[in-house]
């Protein structure tokens, strides 16, 4: 399993940042994507010197296309993408939605693993590795909470891609998976919610916490790794219960 080439985006903190230091520890090489460059550059520093930190717009078609070729130059193939990069926004009505922030909280959410697995393909089928992890949200399969309709939406969507990018690859072997968070303790969420908020959060969580990112990262290495190499489409609900189908 090691020495794979592995591509986090959205890495400059949080979930995905989690995710590039497992790879990490694991030996692999790391390539952190992300649109903040100072996060992004402490990152890949603290992971070590098998990690790259390469600065990109997901959003931008031109600037996935650049970063892929940058990589494509430096290492030659892709063995693992995670698609994690995303934002969850404001908690609005439709009504008060504009649609800057509908289209933006799309863009950032889903359409960004449009740009980036379409962009990496080719580099994936030169890996051995052969996987694709999204991350999508327990939001996506209910009406969300304390977020964007947008949001919702988006990352209903992600799942639904999950499934098509799915049976498209295949046959070449490549699995795409999602995963299904519904409260991670991420330095974000802290800035956001004060002890209350995270307190009445806890308390709708049959396992009576948050998520810590790591244990969110640790579902990304499994789905990367050769024993999940018979599961592909799926989307792994990991939400200490909160929703049980
Ligand atoms: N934290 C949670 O509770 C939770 C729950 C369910 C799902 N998720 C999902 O997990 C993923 C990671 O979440 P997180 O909480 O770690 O998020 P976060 O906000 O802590 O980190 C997101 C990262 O994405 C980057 N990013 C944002 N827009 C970008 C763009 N246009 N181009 C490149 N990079 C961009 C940010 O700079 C940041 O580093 C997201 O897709 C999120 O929707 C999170």
């Amino acid at each position: 399993m090691s020495s794979r080439v592995v591509v986090v985006t959205g890495s400059a903190t949080g979930i995905g940042e989690a995710a590039a230091h497992a790879f990490g520890t694991l030996g692999d090489k790391v390539y952190l994507v992300d649109i903040d460059q100072t996060g992004g550059a402490r990152v890949a520093s603290e992971v070590g010197e098998n990690a790259s930190f390469l600065r990109c717009d997901l959003t931008d078609e031109g600037e996935v296309r650049s970063t892929v070729a940058e990589i494509e130059t430096e290492a030659g193939v892709i063995d693992v993408l995670v698609n994690n990069a995303g934002g969850f926004g404001e908690a609005k009505g439709i009504e008060d939605l504009d649609l800057a922030e509908w289209r933006r909280l799309i863009d950032v959410n889903l359409t960004s693993i449009f740009l980036m697995t379409q962009a990496a393909l080719p580099l994936l089928r030169r890996g051995t590795g052969r996987r694709i992890i999204n991350l999508g949200s327990l939001a996506g399969q209910t009406a969300g909470w304390k977020t964007s309709p947008a949001y919702v939406a988006a990352k209903a969507g992600v799942h639904a891609l999950t499934r098509a990018m799915a049976t498209e690859f295949a046959p070449e072997g490549i699995t795409v998976n999602a995963l299904a968070p519904s409260a991670v303790l991420t330095d974000r969420i802290r800035e956001l919610r004060d002890e209350a908020e995270l307190a009445a959060t806890a308390a709708t969580i049959p396992l009576g916490r948050y998520q810590e990112p790591s244990e969110v990262a640790a579902w990304i290495v499994f789905l990367a790794s050769p024993d999940a190499g018979f599961m592909t489409g799926q989307t792994v609900s990991v939400n200490g219960g909160r929703l049980m189908t």
